[in-house]
């Protein structure tokens, strides 16, 4: 795959926040926007595909969700899986790989299935990479991590001494991706919420006030804009 162009990042993350707000605000069922949600992901994965972005990760379902009220989460998963149905010849057309991270044995059985599906017909795509991130908690992620590392250490595979940043990366649902250059949440909240949080270090941020289903193309190009005029030091100067 050819590199990006430089300043344009690699790597976009981005927690899509606001579908309920959305809905709420024209009377709607929650559901309906995350309907108007599901189609904003188009929009972005086009847009990201055009500026050659590698890898997309969206935040589509934390752990924390399956909290929300057993109407919500039902409807969600429904619209998970209408959503991979329908769209994976389309990720094909558009030379898309799909990719999932987090806890996918907590999803329904359709759901997985569907998921697998799409993920096996993707795989040999080389354009860019779209990572769900489904019952996904940056927390449960770095226990997994840990319980993986341990297995390594107690297998003989690895000595102590051997454990640092780079091994323990290694351990992430995220091993195969670097990490995000740039972190977009929409609907204005300051907040991580439990997303990423190792791999978001030195990830530059950008919050917009627009709520999820209202996000574009353009808004995107104008977060990547921005980007390219921050500054990334690494903590050094
Ligand atoms: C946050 O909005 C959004 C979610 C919990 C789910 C995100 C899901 C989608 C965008 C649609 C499905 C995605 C795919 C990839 C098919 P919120 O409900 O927390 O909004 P609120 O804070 O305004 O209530």
């Amino acid at each position: 795959m050819p590199a990006a162009p430089p300043s344009i990042p690699r790597h976009i993350a981005i927690i899509m926040d606001g579908n309920g707000r959305w809905a709420k605000a024209r009377g709607l069922a929650r559901i309906k926007g995350h309907e108007e949600g599901a189609n904003a992901v188009r929009a972005c994965v086009e847009a990201c595909g055009e500026l050659k972005v590698e890898f997309l990760t969206l935040y589509a379902f934390s752990a924390e969700n399956w909290r929300r009220p057993k109407g919500e989460v039902f409807a969600l998963m429904r619209l998970l899986e209408k959503f991979l149905k329908e769209k994976t010849p389309e990720l094909q057309e558009k030379n898309v790989r799909l990719q999932a991270i987090g806890r996918l044995t907590d999803l329904p059985a359709s759901c997985q299935r569907q998921l697998h599906e799409s993920i096996e017909s993707t795989a040999r795509n080389d354009g860019l990479t779209l990572v769900l991130a489904l019952s996904y908690g940056a927390r449960l992620e770095i226990i997994d991590g840990i319980h993986s590392l341990l297995r390594e250490l107690e297998g003989g595979h690895i000595d102590k001494a051997m454990i640092d940043v780079k091994m323990f990366s290694k351990h992430l649902y995220t091993r195969y991706y670097p990490d995000p250059d740039l972190l977009i949440r929409t609907s204005g909240e300051m907040r991580l919420s439990n997303f990423l949080l190792w791999q978001l270090s030195y990830t530059e941020m950008y919050v917009t006030p627009k709520l999820w289903p209202d996000f574009r193309k353009e808004d995107l190009f104008a977060a990547v804009e921005e980007f390219r005029q921050r500054q990334r030091r690494y903590g050094g100067v």
